[in-house]
């Protein structure tokens, strides 16, 4: 069973706002949304950045990687002029920054570590232990749907998670389901899968479910096809429309 909110606005804000923004979150907040799915890597110096691309370029003015900076010089980069000269004020979030505006107002966060080439076991270990830090009372309180769900495509950065916040929930985020899904997943002790929604199969969902695994799909942008995939059994999902798929979508009404 999924115990999180079932629809997330996807990067922040989806694509109404720069995505992996502060202006994301409030965009989503907005739109009713509580609950969010970013991406977070390493500067330099090891301090967790919300981004997307290891490169800067395409969202945050500049050149180079993500590697090549410290957290404080990416903290001070344009993050929004790419979506529009309103923008130019949003800056490269800290994670730190960013999962305390989160937790303070009520947004569940599915965090997506995003380790650049090379970096999976740092990047999984560094989320993972300030997440753990930040929900510490939740976790002695036994407060367990609060908690953030940690997802990745990179195995080792799950497995780094798992090493050093066990009783943190895990997800692995697979494009296609490759064989032996089943069991790759629970090497990193996963709770969910979290599959891209243009691969999945009434089948697959079955088999997943039956698995014991909550089922996220995403990034799912048309009411219909959303739809359709809450009734192949899909608990949950990330939309970039947030304006045309809200937090309570395909709820029956009591
Ligand atoms: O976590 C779901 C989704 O965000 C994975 O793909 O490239 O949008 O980070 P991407
Ligand atoms: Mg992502």
């Amino acid at each position: 069973m999924w115990p999180y909110p079932r629809i997330l606005a996807h990067r922040g804000g989806g694509t109404l706002a720069p995505e992996n923004t502060f202006a994301g979150l409030r965009r989503g907040m907005d739109f009713g949304f509580r609950a969010v799915e970013f991406d977070v890597m390493l500067a330099r110096d090891g301090v967790p950045v919300v981004m997307h691309d290891p490169y800067l370029g395409r969202t945050v003015s500049g050149a180079g990687h993500v590697f090549d900076y410290d957290g404080l010089e990416l903290a001070r980069m344009d993050a929004g002029s790419w979506f529009g000269v309103d923008y130019r004020a949003e800056v490269v979030p800290l994670f730190v920054e960013f999962a305390q505006f989160c937790k303070a107002n009520g947004i569940w966060m599915n965090i997506e570590i995003k380790p650049a080439r090379g970096f999976d076991v740092e990047t999984g270990e560094t989320v993972a232990r300030i997440a753990r830090a930040m929900f510490a009372d939740e976790l002695a309180g036994g407060q367990l749907a609060k908690l953030p769900l940690l997802s990745s495509f990179s195995f080792a950065a799950l497995e780094a998670a798992r090493r050093v916040a066990p009783d943190l929930p895990r997800a692995c985020l697979m494009s296609e389901l490759p064989p032996g899904w089943e069991p790759l997943a629970r090497s990193v002790e996963a709770s969910a899968i979290h599959a891209n929604h243009r691969h999945l199969t009434p089948a697959l969902a079955r088999a997943v479910l039956d698995a014991g695994f909550g089922l996220f799909c995403y990034t799912v942008n048309e009411p219909a096809r959303a739809a359709e995939l809450l009734g192949w059994g899909v608990e949950a999902f990330c939309t970039d429309r947030i304006d045309l798929i809200g937090p309570d979508f395909g709820r029956k009404a009591a």
